[in-house]
C-alpha cells in the first residue's frame, strides 16, 4: 500500500508540474490566446489522485490525512476546473485568467505544503 501511496504521490507532483507548465505557457501565449487545455488535464489529474490518495488512507499505517485541509484544496481545484471549463470555448482567455488560475494553484501548493 505504501508503495501505491508514493505511486499517486509521484503522479499528484507531475499534475502540479503540469499547471506551473501550462501557467507558463499561457503567458508565453500572450493576450488573446485561447485558454490551454492543459488547466483541465492537470486539474483532472489533482483530483483523481488527491481523491485516490484520501481513498487509500485508512489503508495506510502511519499516516491521517487532514480532511478539513483536504476539503479546502478540493473547493479552491474545482474553482480552477470551473473557471477553466468555461472559458475552454472562449475565443480568448482574458489576461486576469491565467494568473487567477496560478495563483489559485500556488495557493493549493501552500496548503499542501504549510498546512499540518
Ligand atoms: C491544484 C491542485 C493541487 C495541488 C497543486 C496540490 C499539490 C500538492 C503537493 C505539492 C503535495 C505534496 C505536499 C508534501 O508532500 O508536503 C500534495 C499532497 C497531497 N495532496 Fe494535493 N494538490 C492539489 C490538489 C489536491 C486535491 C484536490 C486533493 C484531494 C482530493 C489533494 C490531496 C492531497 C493529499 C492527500 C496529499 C498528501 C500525499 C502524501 O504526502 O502522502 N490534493 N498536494
Amino acid at each position: 500500500m505504501e508503495f501505491l501511496r508514493l505511486v499517486l504521490v509521484f503522479l499528484h507532483l507531475l499534475g502540479m508540474a503540469m499547471l506551473i507548465g501550462t501557467f507558463m505557457l499561457q503567458l508565453h501565449a500572450g493576450q488573446g490566446a485561447k485558454l490551454n487545455k492543459g488547466w483541465l488535464h492537470g486539474g483532472g489529474l489533482q483530483l483523481i489522485t488527491g481523491l485516490a490518495l484520501m481513498g487509500i488512507d485508512p489503508a495506510l499505517d502511519d499516516i491521517d490525512y487532514n480532511p478539513v485541509k483536504v476539503g479546502v484544496k478540493i473547493l479552491v481545484l474545482l474553482v480552477i476546473l470551473g473557471l477553466a471549463g468555461g472559458f475552454l470555448r472562449k475565443p480568448a482567455a482574458p489576461k486576469w485568467l491565467s494568473f487567477t488560475l496560478g495563483g489559485l494553484v500556488v495557493l493549493n501548493v501552500g496548503l499542501a505544503v504549510f498546512w499540518p
